[in-house]
């Protein structure tokens, strides 16, 4: 076995990416590397091509230029058979949540798995594992009408999480709740990151969410996040990045982004 110290394996590499609809530009000379293990935050005002930044990655779009790897291939580059291989490794939450109305949460999150004709025992364990990990195993016979908005994020997050990604694209997901139940969603994608080191970006309006991802570590003995003091350093598995005007204006910690002197940046974040 090799043991020598191996640097981080990048997950998601936008190289100078541009794409333009008609004649409006939406991102311009694109780039930064997602590593494995870690989070990175997209900030950017409504319309500044986020979601597009979670569609191209998963190859839905292709750029102008430029070119974007994601877990070790060239998406840029790729046939639909292939891309649909990828995407399996990929889970997704988007904003929308978009649970099917006419099934039960049971095949909601094991939807998936259904496609790939995994056998019924070994499909309800499987989905038992991953309501558990959301806390919801009692609602699997339950409709999607039957939740709160909060447990169909949840939902949406087992369904996402079902097949073991190694990637996890959320596009915003606590948009619309309030903040106790946005917290125990950010929990969620806390202990997706700490305790499986799954990789993720991470689309957000709500700056709160993005510092408490950045500000708290899954703590595996009490089962629950806690805080990371800050004199130890803040999480450094969770970057910002901000977009204004289809280009990237800043990428670093939340202790970075917190003490910028950006008046933009500056306006941003203030509530
Ligand atoms: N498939 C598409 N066809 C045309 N325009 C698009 C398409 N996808 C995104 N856009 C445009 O790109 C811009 C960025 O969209 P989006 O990524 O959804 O923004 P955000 O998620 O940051 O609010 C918007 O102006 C949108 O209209
Ligand atoms: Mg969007």
């Amino acid at each position: 076995m090799n043991s020598a110290p191996q640097s981080p394996q990048p997950v998601i590499v936008f190289d100078d990416v541009s794409i333009a609809f008609d004649d409006k530009v939406v991102l311009k000379n694109l780039s930064f590397t997602l590593y494995h293990g870690q989070t990175k935050v997209l900030f950017g005002v409504a319309g500044t091509g986020k979601t597009l930044i979670l569609k191209l990655a998963m190859g839905l779009l292709k750029p102008d230029s430029g070119r974007i790897t994601v877990l070790g291939e060239d998406v840029t580059a790729m046939r639909e058979r292939d891309l649909f291989a990828l995407r399996r490794k990929i889970g997704m939450v988007f904003q929308e949540s978009a649970l099917f109305d006419s099934l039960n949460v049971e095949d909601n999150v094991g939807f998936r798995l259904l496609e790939e004709h995994v056998a019924a025992a070994e499909m309800s364990e499987r989905v038992r594992e991953a309501l558990r990990f959301v806390e919801l195993e009692h609602t699997v016979k339950l409709a999607p009408s039957e939740l709160s908005g909060g447990m169909r994020r949840r939902v949406a997050i087992a369904r996402a999480i079902i097949a073991n990604p190694a990637l996890l694209l959320y596009d915003s997901p606590t948009a619309g709740l309030d903040p106790v139940t946005s917290t125990t969603i950010i929990e969620l994608l806390v202990k997706q990151r700490d305790a499986y080191q799954v990789s993720a970006l991470m689309v957000t309006h709500r700056l709160q969410d993005a510092f408490v991802m950045a500000t708290h570590a899954y703590d595996a003995a009490q089962g629950k996040m806690v805080l990371v003091p800050r004199e130890r350093n803040w999480d450094s598995r969770t970057s910002f990045l901000v977009l204004r005007d289809g280009e990237k204006i800043f990428e670093g910690s939340a202790e970075e982004i917190a003490n910028s002197e950006d008046a933009y940046i500056r306006e941003y974040l203030t509530p």
